[in-house]
């Protein structure tokens, strides 16, 4: 457990510089700001505050090309660090390939969960292009998800790897229909990722 408060604003404010997404920002941020709520309140609010520190995994974003708990993060110790928030990755027009899988898998349901998972799942993809279920499990192990049961998001993660491969390319939004899953869908039964 992170030994401070999550997603809190406050206190004397400095001006620290950020690249957010490719964009030079200057924000300004109190004593008591962590990342999280200093992202979100620049308008990065796909960046998620779902506990009280470090359990949820909704805040995670690149920083300096590492995945982190945004709200685990004191905001004064990001000056000069290159953030990659859930923005970045695609638009409602233009998905990135993780999120078609995740749109054609029907791995989203209340959604609040899903930009961290999607974060972790490209930290995954990244380091290992063609991940095992059991990788790809233990990946999201600290991306709790209250709906989906898992079974869906570890389908749209192997999916999305298949595609980054080169091996298909399914439109999210009516592109060519979604083959079946490749690997046995053993259904949604609920419980940990790992299980
Ligand atoms: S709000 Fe950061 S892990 Fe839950
Ligand atoms: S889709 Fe609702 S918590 Fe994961």
């Amino acid at each position: 457990m992170p030994d401070r408060r999550t997603c809190t604003n406050g206190g004397v404010p400095v001006e620290i510089q950020l690249t957010i997404n490719d964009e030079p920002t200057t924000a300004e941020v109190g004593a008591d700001d962590d990342l999280a709520a200093v992202l979100r309140r620049n308008g990065y609010t796909g960046v998620k505050c779902g506990c009280d520190g470090g359990v949820c995994g909704a805040s995670k974003v690149f920083v300096d090309d590492d995945v982190r708990m945004a709200c685990g993060m004191d905001a004064r110790n990001a000056d000069g660090a290159e953030i990659e928030t859930i923005e970045a990755l695609g638009t409602q027009d233009n998905l990135h390939p993780i999120q078609e899988a995740f749109v054609d898998r029907f791995a989203v349901q209340c959604g609040f969960c899903i930009p961290g998972m999607v974060i972790e799942a490209k930290a995954l993809l990244a380091d290992d292009p063609d991940p095992s279920e059991a990788a790809v499990r233990e990946a999201i192990d600290d991306n709790p998800c209250r709906c989906t049961g898992y079974q869906k998001p570890v389908e749209a993660i192997l999916d999305a790897a298949d595609r980054l491969r080169g091996g298909r390319s399914v439109a999210a939004d009516g592109g060519p229909a979604v083959e079946p899953p490749t690997r046995a869908d053993a259904g949604d039964g609920g419980g940990d990722a790992d299980e």
